[in-house]
C-alpha cells in the first residue's frame, strides 16, 4: 500500500456549455427547490433536536435553504462519548485503511459529490462557482490526498540509531482522548480538514462548525459516510460554542483543539484550556489559525499591472473573507498612477449579485453581523479627512448582504482600516515616497499584530532579498510578485505566527505531527 506523491485536483472551468456547468446548475436548482432538514451527526445517527434555526443564502436572505437544530448540553456529552467509544477500534485500524477512507472521500468528492458540494458552498456561504470549486472541491481533495501521503511518510520515518543488541523504534500513536474541531464559514475545505486531519492520524473528533457553514458541513458528513468512515469517528454538533467549551474544556479526556476563526475567540479558548490544565490527562495540543491583516508592498520598479491585479484578486475574491486577503497595500508614488488606473478600470468590470449568475464576481458577505461591521468601517473612513474612497463605498442589505468592493487611499499609514482586520471587501492603500522604501518595510512589519500572509512586488533581486529579510516575521506565507491568497496544498503549506495562529501549516506533515503522540520503544536483544 504505497501512496505516490499526489497531483493537485484540477480545477474545472465551468465554461458555458460544459457538462460540469450543467451538473452544477442542476444541483443549485435542486437545492433551491426544497427546504431541507440539516441533522447533527452523533455516532453515525442523524439528530434533529433542539432549537430550530433556519439557514438562508447571504445573497438572498428571504429564501430558506433549510433548518438545523441548535443542540443542547446533552448533545455535547453524547458526541464526546461517541468519540471516546469509537476511539479504540479506529486507533487500532491500520494507518493505510484510515488513509483509504479519505482517499476514497477525495475520489467521491471529485466525482459524484462535486456538484452537490459546490452548490451547498455557493448557496449557504455565497461563494461564486469558481471560488467554490477551488475551495470545496480542489482544495479539499488535496487535503485528503496529500495528508494521506504525508502520514505515510511520517510513519515510514524511523530515524533512530540502533546499536547492535538494541532495537529502537518510534510508534506513532494518536493522542489519548478526543479532539475538538471548531471551524469557520469561509472555507469548506478548512471546515472539513480540521476534523479530518486528526481523524486520519487515528484520533476521534467532536466537530463544531460555524452556524453559517452547516449546510455544506452536512454534505461533508454524507461524504465521509459514503467513503466508509466508521460511526463516532467524527461527530458533528450545533450546540452553542460557549456551552461546548464549558463541557469539553472540563473533560479529562480532552486531548486537542483544531481551530480556525477569530484571534479573540482563540485567545479566550486558550485561556479556558489553561485554567483547566490540571483536569487533563495530557497537555492538550492547541492548534489555531486566526486573524490576518495581510499586506501588499510594491517597490518603484514593480510591474503596475501585476500589482493592480494582485490588489483586486487578493482583496476582493470571496468578498475579502479570507484570513489571507490583502487588506492593506503600500504602493510607491512613482507607480501609483499606473496601478490606480488599471485597478479602477478592472474594478468597473466586476459584477455583483447572486451566485446563481456565474458572471457575478462579487457576492454577499456572510451575515448581517459581518455586513454591519464592515459598513461601519466604511462609514468611519467616509468621515475621515485623511482618507479618500476611490472605488466602492456603497452597501445594501435589502435582498442580500452586499457590500461594494471598496478601495480607500489613506494618508495616515496607521489609520484604523490600515491596522484592523475587517474581513470584507475593503482595501486600504498608502502611497509612499520612493525615498521612504526602507521606512515602509518597517511600517509593514509594525502596523498590525498579525503575521499571516504578505506580498512584495519588485524586479530588482537585491530589493526582493532585502524585503524578504526585513519582513522575516511579518508573514507565515510570503509571496514575491504574487497575490497573498490562494495557497495550494502540497505547494504552499499555509499558516502564520504572531496574532495569526500557531503556524502549524495546514496541508503539511507539520500539521499532522500535532495529532500524533509518539512512543519510543527500546528493546534489548
Ligand atoms: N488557504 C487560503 C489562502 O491561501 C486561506 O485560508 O488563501
Amino acid at each position: 500500500h504505497h501512496i505516490a506523491v499526489p497531483a493537485n485536483e484540477p480545477v474545472m472551468s465551468y465554461a458555458p456549455g460544459s457538462p460540469e456547468r450543467k451538473a452544477l446548475k442542476e444541483a443549485l436548482h435542486e437545492a433551491k427547490s426544497k427546504e431541507i432538514e440539516l441533522p447533527a451527526f452523533i455516532n453515525g445517527k442523524r439528530i434533529l433536536e433542539g432549537e430550530k434555526v433556519s439557514a438562508h443564502p447571504p445573497h438572498e436572505h428571504k429564501h430558506t435553504l433549510g433548518h438545523f437544530y441548535r443542540g443542547t448540553k446533552e448533545h455535547v456529552h453524547q458526541a464526546i462519548d461517541a468519540a471516546l467509544g469509537a476511539k479504540e477500534s479506529w486507533a487500532a485500524t491500520p494507518w493505510h485503511e484510515r488513509a483509504a477512507v479519505f482517499l476514497r472521500a477525495a475520489d467521491l468528492l471529485a466525482g459524484p459529490f462535486r456538484a452537490k458540494m459546490n452548490a451547498a458552498t455557493m448557496l449557504a456561504q455565497s461563494k461564486n462557482a469558481f471560488q467554490a470549486e477551488i475551495d470545496a472541491v480542489a482544495e479539499l481533495c488535496d487535503f485528503f490526498r496529500f495528508n494521506a501521503y504525508f502520514l505515510q511518510e511520517i510513519y515510514r520515518e524511523q530515524p533512530l540509531h540502533s546499536p547492535r543488541g538494541i532495537w529502537n523504534k518510534l510508534e506513532y500513536r494518536p493522542l489519548e482522548g478526543f479532539v475538538l474541531a471548531i471551524t469557520p464559514f469561509n472555507f469548506t475545505s478548512i471546515a472539513a480538514n480540521l476534523p479530518a486531519a486528526p481523524a486520519l492520524c487515528g484520533n476521534t473528533v467532536v466537530w463544531k462548525p460555524a452556524e453559517t457553514q452547516i449546510y455544506s458541513a452536512v454534505v461533508i458528513m454524507e461524504l465521509f459516510e459514503a467513503a466508509g468512515l466508521p460511526p463516532g469517528v467524527i461527530n458533528l454538533i450545533y450546540t452553542d460554542g460557549p456551552v461546548v467549551g464549558d463541557i469539553v474544556f472540563k473533560h479529562r479526556d480532552f486531548a486537542g483543539l483544531h481551530f480556525t476563526g477569530s484571534t479573540g475567540v482563540f485567545q479566550q479558548l486558550w485561556k479556558e484550556i489553561g485554567n483547566n490544565i490540571t483536569t487533563y490527562r495530557s497537555y492538550p495540543r492547541v492548534v489555531g489559525e486566526t486573524g490576518g491583516k495581510d499586506f501588499i508592498v510594491a517597490y518603484k520598479d514593480a510591474d503596475p499591472v501585476q500589482v493592480a491585479v494582485a490588489c483586486l484578486r487578493g482583496a476582493f475574491e470571496f468578498q475579502g473573507q479570507k484570513c489571507s486577503a490583502a487588506s492593506r497595500a503600500y504602493i510607491s508614488a512613482s507607480i501609483w498612477p499606473a496601478v490606480k488606473e488599471r485597478l479602477l478600470a478592472d474594478m468597473k468590470t466586476l459584477k455583483m449579485g447572486s451566485v446563481e449568475d456565474f458572471g457575478n464576481f462579487i457576492n454577499a458577505v456572510i451575515d448581517e453581523r459581518s455586513f454591519d461591521k464592515i459598513a461601519k468601517y466604511i462609514d468611519g473612513e467616509k468621515a475621515n479627512p485623511k482618507a479618500e474612497i476611490i472605488a466602492g463605498g456603497g452597501y445594501d442589505k435589502s435582498e442580500g448582504y452586499f457590500i461594494e468592493p471598496t478601495v480607500i487611499v489613506s494618508t495616515d499609514p496607521k489609520s484604523t482600516t490600515m491596522c484592523e482586520e475587517i474581513f470584507g471587501p475593503v482595501l486600504t492603500l498608502y502611497v509612499y515616497d520612493d525615498a521612504d522604501w526602507e521606512k515602509t518595510l518597517e511600517l509593514v512589519d509594525n502596523t498590525s499584530p498579525y503575521a499571516l500572509t504578505g506580498a512584495v512586488f519588485a524586479t530588482d533581486r537585491n530589493v526582493i532579498d532585502q524585503a524578504t529579510k526585513a519582513l522575516a516575521n511579518a508573514a507565515g506565507n510570503f509571496y514575491v510578485n504574487d497575490k497573498p491568497t490562494g495557497a495550494v496544498v502540497g505547494q504552499q503549506p499555509f499558516g502564520g505566527a504572531r496574532g495569526s495562529g500557531t503556524n502549524d501549516k495546514a496541508g503539511s506533515a507539520l500539521n499532522l505531527t500535532r495529532w500524533i503522540s509518539p512512543r519510543l520503544i527500546k528493546e534489548n536483544f
